[in-house]
């Protein structure tokens, strides 16, 4: 190692005081990039696509947490998986949901004391929300996407330490 995993968390910390959260949005592959980040964060949300293949990555993704831990970020916490693009018209969609749900049950994310896992829904809404140059929260306020993603913001707002 030559601390090049460390060059975001150091930058970050230069910048710390000026921001309550910062918020990293890393490649879907486990490159580079995505290692700076997951050495610089205090936690870590990890996005499942209920699709094909969207469980394939996951244990190889948890296995490089459990690394990082050992040899980098000993405190990274992961606060959950998301599920997102369900849709609960779609059979392969509910049957990656219930493989979460199966396997994953404690790692899901939940708001106040629901019983029901946080899932983003496939949601036109969310789609066309940066064409317009708006956060969703600004473009539809009651659509089940935003919905969804101010449930999502609530339950992270409780699992702050
Ligand atoms: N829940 C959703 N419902 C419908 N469409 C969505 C939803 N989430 C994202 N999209 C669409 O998919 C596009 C990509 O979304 P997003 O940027 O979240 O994907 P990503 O997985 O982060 O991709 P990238 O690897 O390019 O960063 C969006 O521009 C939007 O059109
Ligand atoms: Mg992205």
């Amino acid at each position: 190692r030559n601390g090049r995993e460390l060059i975001l968390k150091k930058k970050i910390e230069d910048v710390m005081d000026v921001y309550d959260y910062v918020i990293i949005d890393s490649p879907p592959a486990l490159g580079p990039l995505t290692i700076n980040a997951l050495s610089a964060a205090h936690s870590v949300i990890i996005p499942i696509q209920c699709e094909f293949f969207a469980l394939e990555g996951l244990a190889q993704l948890l296995n490089t947490i459990k690394l990082l831990r050992k040899e980098i970020n000993p405190t990274l916490e992961i606060k959950g998986l998301l599920p997102t693009m369900y849709s609960a018209q779609n059979n392969l969609s509910r049957q990656v949901y219930a493989d979460l749900l199966q396997h994953f049950n404690g790692q899901l994310i939940k708001e106040g004391d629901s019983k029901d896992a946080i899932a983003i829904p496939r949601n036109i809404k969310l789609a066309e929300s940066p064409s317009f140059g708006k956060p969703v929260i600004l473009y539809d306020v009651r659509s089940q996407g935003n919905i969804a993603y101010q449930s999502l913001a609530r339950a992270i707002l409780e699992k702050r330490a």
